[in-house]
């Protein structure tokens, strides 16, 4: 499988990715993950993203192309789900560049569709485990104890960029720098849209059906 997870904040990208992940063997590629981590080590990349991060705003092209070139460069045969990557069309046509070089075309681009007011509660409920990053919801997918990760036991954090003024900057910046993306890969034949509210696993059993054809 080497597909992109593409969609906006909060439409289940990172909750997919860890379902797919786990079906397919596949690697789980998320940039946001790799910033947070940089930002929490405070390397130099986490101290010049943190800012743009934090506003919701996205993170210059030129560090987040390298960090994708770098995860997809380690990946094995079992192939890559990217998640939050690329988010511009200069990064779509970094990838393309990057995968030719692999000789790993991408298959899809999985376009996960939700609309804004979910997106906003999805988003405002979300807590993020502080160590392995699993995704919860307060509602919809509350721990088994509260504030506590069911997979590894660390303790659940509201991350910065879910607070309300973020999300919208974040809403905002999705459609206009990140929505032209669809268009680039519509282009390729590469695009499969697939509907994302309803349940977790009948979104994946989605996911899988739509790549499938
Ligand atoms: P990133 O971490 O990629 O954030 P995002 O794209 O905004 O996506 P989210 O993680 O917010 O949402 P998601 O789609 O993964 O949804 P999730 O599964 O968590 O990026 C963060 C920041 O890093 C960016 O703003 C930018 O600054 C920077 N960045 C990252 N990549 C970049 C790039 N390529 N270029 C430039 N900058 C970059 O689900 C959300 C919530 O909904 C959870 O609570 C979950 O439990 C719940 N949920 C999931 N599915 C369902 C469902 N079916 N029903 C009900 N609830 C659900």
């Amino acid at each position: 499988m080497r597909i992109v997870l593409f969609g906006p904040p909060g439409s289940g990208k990172g909750t997919q990715a860890g379902i797919l992940k786990q079906k397919t063997g596949a690697a789980h590629i998320s940039t946001g993950d790799a910033l947070r981590e940089a930002v929490a080590n405070k390397t130099k990349v986490g101290l010049e993203a943190k800012s743009f991060m934090d506003r919701g705003e996205l993170v210059p092209d030129s560090v987040v192309i390298a960090i994708a070139e770098q995860k997809l460069r380690s990946t094995g045969d079992n192939g890559f789900i990217l998640d939050g990557f690329p988010r511009t069309v200069a990064q779509a046509e970094a990838l393309d560049v990057a995968l030719r070089g692999l000789n790993k075309p991408l298959e899809h681009v999985v376009n996960l569709k939700v609309d804004d007011e979910e997106l906003i509660s999805r988003l405002s409920g979300r807590r993020v485990c502080s160590s392995c990053g699993e995704p919860y919801h307060v509602h919809t997918k509350a721990p088994a104890r509260e504030n506590v990760c069911d997979k590894c036991g660390a303790a659940l954090v509201h991350r910065d960029d879910d607070k309300p003024d973020a999300i919208r900057n974040r809403l905002q910046v999705y459609k206009t720098q990140t929505e032209p993306v669809l268009g680039y890969y519509e282009a390729q034949g590469l695009l499969r849209n697939v509907e994302a509210v309803g349940g977790i696993e009948d979104i994946a059993n989605r996911i899988l059906e739509a790549v499938a054809k």
